[in-house]
């Protein structure tokens, strides 16, 4: 791949155009990216921001110095994607950063799953598909899970969402 060519002040290395962050991703989103993004979300930063985003995380319920902001307040939601980027490489407030800890393509792919979670929280009846129910089939689950540990689905009731152990 060429990005590997591309010099540290790229886009892609800082998500900024300039001093400012840019709106566009650096490549194309596809499920593969998404799905990665799920993914390495759910391991970094749903700690914290919790898995749909709104900052109840279970760090911040124990204790942490400071509860984070939703991702669904009116100010992120309108924030371009190179925002998020920087964040997650600088570091924002007592938020550490994770640059050593994500490459680069990584904190890409959960910026698009992030965007992801705030537009499907603030979805309309206009963004539903033709054909498909609403509401939806009520997921089945094996394992309900406690609130100390997570659900976990029924294989064959949701094929796009991960199982847990
Ligand atoms: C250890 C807990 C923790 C983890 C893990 C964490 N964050 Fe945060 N995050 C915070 C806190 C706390 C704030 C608010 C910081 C402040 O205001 O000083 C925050 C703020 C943010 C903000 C909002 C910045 C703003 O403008 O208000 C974004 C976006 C964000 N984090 C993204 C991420 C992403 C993406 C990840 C995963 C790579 C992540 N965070 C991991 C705790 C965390």
């Amino acid at each position: 791949m060429a990005r590997g060519q591309l010099r540290e002040d790229t886009y892609f290395y800082t998500g900024k155009i300039g001093n400012n962050p840019g709106d566009v991703m650096p490549f194309p989103v596809t499920r593969e990216v998404l799905e990665r993004g799920r993914e390495r979300f759910n391991i970094f930063c749903a700690p914290c921001h919790s898995r749909v985003g709104d900052g109840n995380g279970f760090v911040p319920s124990r204790g942490f110095a400071r509860k984070p902001p939703s991702y669904h307040i009116e100010r992120l939601r309108k924030a371009p994607l190179g925002y998020f980027f920087d964040v997650m490489t600088e570091g924002f407030g007592i938020m550490p950063d994770y640059a050593s800890q994500i490459p680069p393509q990584d904190r890409w792919n959960i910026v698009a799953y992030v965007r992801a979670l705030q537009l499907s929280q603030n979805a309309t009846m206009a963004d539903v598909p033709a054909g498909q129910k609403i509401p939806s089939e009520p997921l089945k689950f094996r394992d309900a899970g406690t609130g100390a540990s997570l659900p976990v689905l029924l294989p064959e009731t949701n094929s796009n969402t991960e199982e847990h152990k």
